[in-house]
């Protein structure tokens, strides 16, 4: 019953799904130099790269990061800053296991450069998202979201780092809900068997 982490950089919500005590079996990287890797091998948790550009095709990649992330029999995949879109193959594959975490409040923003536009629309609430992957980018059965205020002069760096602190709080709870079977999907939304499930999270004021 573990987690396998898919990351691409720094990490930080791989830590967080760490520091919640979650078991996770391994953490892959598609980048080699990505800084979690570091931070996972401190702890004492198997790492592996499967880099993009070693594979000619987005199948061929797939594959291999489907085989690696198969050696290790996960309940549940992470992805947690992962950047690379994942074939339908793979994401029928784990369809029911494959969760990821967004910044922004979905459907608003997907994509990247979340804050920046959010920032650009002018609206006054942003925050993040878990959700089941599906083939679609950001798109998916959401499973749980915060959001956060956006403070006049705000910059996009101060925006992220107060979404991110939201990030770390509901990545690891909704992971937790997956691990102990709590979560079904009916009709496209997602159920959490458990009373007084918190799925909406609003931050303190900062
Ligand atoms: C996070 O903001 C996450 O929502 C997005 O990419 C970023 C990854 O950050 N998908 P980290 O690598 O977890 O620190």
């Amino acid at each position: 019953m573990s987690i396998v982490i898919l990351i691409s950089g720094r990490g930080s919500n791989m830590q967080a799904i760490l520091d919640a005590g979650l078991p996770v079996s391994a953490v892959i990287s598609n980048k080699r130099g990505a800084a979690g890797l570091a931070i996972a091998s401190g702890r004492g948790i198997p790492t592996a790269v499967v880099q993009g550009n070693d594979y000619g095709t987005r199948e061929g990649f797939d594959a291999a990061l489907a085989a690696e992330v198969a050696r290790h029999s996960p309940a549940a995949v992470a992805l947690a800053g992962f950047m690379r879109i994942l074939t339908q193959r793979f994401v029928t594959r784990y369809a029911d296991r494959l969760l990821n975490i967004h910044p922004s409040l979905l459907p608003s923003f997907t994509g990247l450069n979340t804050h920046e536009r959010a920032l650009a629309a002018g609206v006054k609430v942003h925050g993040c998202t878990v959700h089941f992957v599906t083939a679609e980018l950001d798109h998916g059965p959401i499973v749980a979201q915060a959001a956060v205020p956006v403070l006049q002069g705000d910059t996009a760096d101060e925006l992220a780092a107060r979404v991110l602190r939201q990030e770390h709080r509901i990545y690891p709870q909704a992971l937790r809900w997956l691990l102990e079977g709590k979560l079904s999907v009916v009709d496209g939304l997602v159920q959490v068997k458990e009373p007084d499930a918190q799925q909406t999270l609003f931050s303190e004021q900062p």
